[in-house]
């Protein structure tokens, strides 16, 4: 390892990002990349993107930090877009971790209950009270005791639907478990969870922060089934890349955070919201009806070529959030490395997963050879097993 005078919380590969321009990332020596990672799931528009770029850099100009203590013109021309006409309200924060726990505290007061009901294999974030309902217990391992009210149920499990009860304040899901191995839920199993919620009076918390802002085809992957939430926490792709994250409520619950009783100092400030406006500009129908078409076209390919690979187990998730699950004996890592030399970049999930998240603006011709390279990766990797 080099020196570093950082923590050692992240394995880092060896070698460094220095641009990135469309889909196609740059190293330190000059060596390209095809991406298929958009950071972890952050940069959905690519980079170097031409009217982020004028938006932020004319934000940039005029003011890049002002206090949540005066009228904010861009936060509600964004709050305006994440509600797309029904009757909700936002709270900007800076990071999906922070949405998340927007929206616990929110359900708390809201209902003056404290218990959450959660999934196995979740990924909610690393503060106390995200990772208190992240279902993964070696992440939580050596933090001492976290929120005790806190029960973790299988996903996908109808059994699980009968822990919900009027004790809760609410259930927290994934539409698509991202970090938790790229599961998708399935449409009848979601929609009766939102029905169960109802039933109960239990609020429905749902985390669109990796399968939000058009990744699955839909501005937010639960649109794709009959669900009503009553929260929607969004983040990664939101500003392509600054940091921002958004609680989305229902607007009876707005009483509950009134004045001084939630804050932030730099959620919602005007850089993030100048990208975040220009992304949900951007993200419309008609792009989203591209990246549902991109999606049937890599899952295609993925699976016309990875068919008769014997290491590939099987494939997951939902549109351009794609999971493919290998045997053991072919550690993921491994694969990743191998990728980088083909100059290709993936990232893993759960479950000796390789996890793919391209741009959402790649072009089919890139995803075919996406499909190809990885198909020729694992093949190599066989035989030097
Ligand atoms: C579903 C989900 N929720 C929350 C988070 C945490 O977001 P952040 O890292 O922005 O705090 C992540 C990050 O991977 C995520 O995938």
């Amino acid at each position: 390892m080099n020196m570093t005078t950082l923590f050692p919380t992240y394995n880092r590969f060896p070698f460094e990002i220095i641009s990135g321009s469309g889909v196609t990332i740059t190293d330190q020596t000059g060596k390209q990349y095809l991406d298929l990672t958009s950071g972890i799931g952050v940069c959905n528009l690519g980079y170097n993107v031409k009217q982020l770029n004028e938006a932020v850099t004319a934000q940039l100009g005029q003011i890049w930090h002002t206090s949540n203590l005066y009228e904010n013109h861009l936060q509600e021309a964004v709050a305006e877009k994440l509600v797309q006409g029904e009757d909700k309200v936002v709270f900007f924060c800076n990071s999906g971790t922070e949405a998340n726990e927007a929206a616990l505290k929110l359900a708390r007061k809201a209902t003056g209950k404290t218990k959450i009901l959660s999934f196995n294999h979740s990924f909610h974030g690393r503060s106390t009270g995200s990772l208190s309902v992240t279902g993964n217990e070696q992440i939580k391992e050596g933090f001492g005791e976290l929120l005790s009210d806190v029960t973790f149920m299988p996903y996908n499990d109808f059994q699980s639907l009968q822990a919900i009860t009027e004790d809760y304040a609410a259930v927290i899901v994934e539409v698509v478990q991202g970090e938790g191995g790229m599961t998708a839920g399935e449409a009848d199993w979601l929609e009766a969870l939102d029905t169960e919620c109802k039933d109960k009076g239990v609020l429905l918390i749902i985390d669109e922060v990796q399968s939000g802002m058009g990744r699955t085809g839909k501005l937010f992957a639960y649109q794709h089934y009959a669900m009503d939430p009553d929260i929607v926490t969004s983040a990664k792709g939101l500003a392509n890349g600054i940091p921002v994250g958004a609680m989305i409520g229902k607007k009876e619950l707005a009483s509950a955070f009134s004045a001084g009783a939630h804050g932030t100092t730099f959620g919602g400030n005007p850089l993030a919201m100048a990208a975040a406006n220009q992304v949900l500009t951007i993200l419309d129908d008609e792009f989203l009806e591209a990246v549902t078409q991109k999606a049937a076209l890599f899952w295609y390919y993925l699976e016309k070529d990875l068919a008769n690979l014997a290491v590939v187990e099987s494939l997951s998730g939902k549109g351009l959030m794609i999971g493919i699950h290998l045997a053991p004996e072919l550690p993921v890592g491994n694969v990743i490395q191998a990728l980088h030399q083909e100059g290709v970049l993936t990232l893993s999930a759960h479950g000796n997963t390789l996890r793919l998240l391209p741009p959402l603006v790649i072009k089919g011709a890139d995803l075919i050879e996406a499909s190809q390279k990885i198909k020729q990766v694992l093949q190599m990797s066989m035989v030097h097993q």
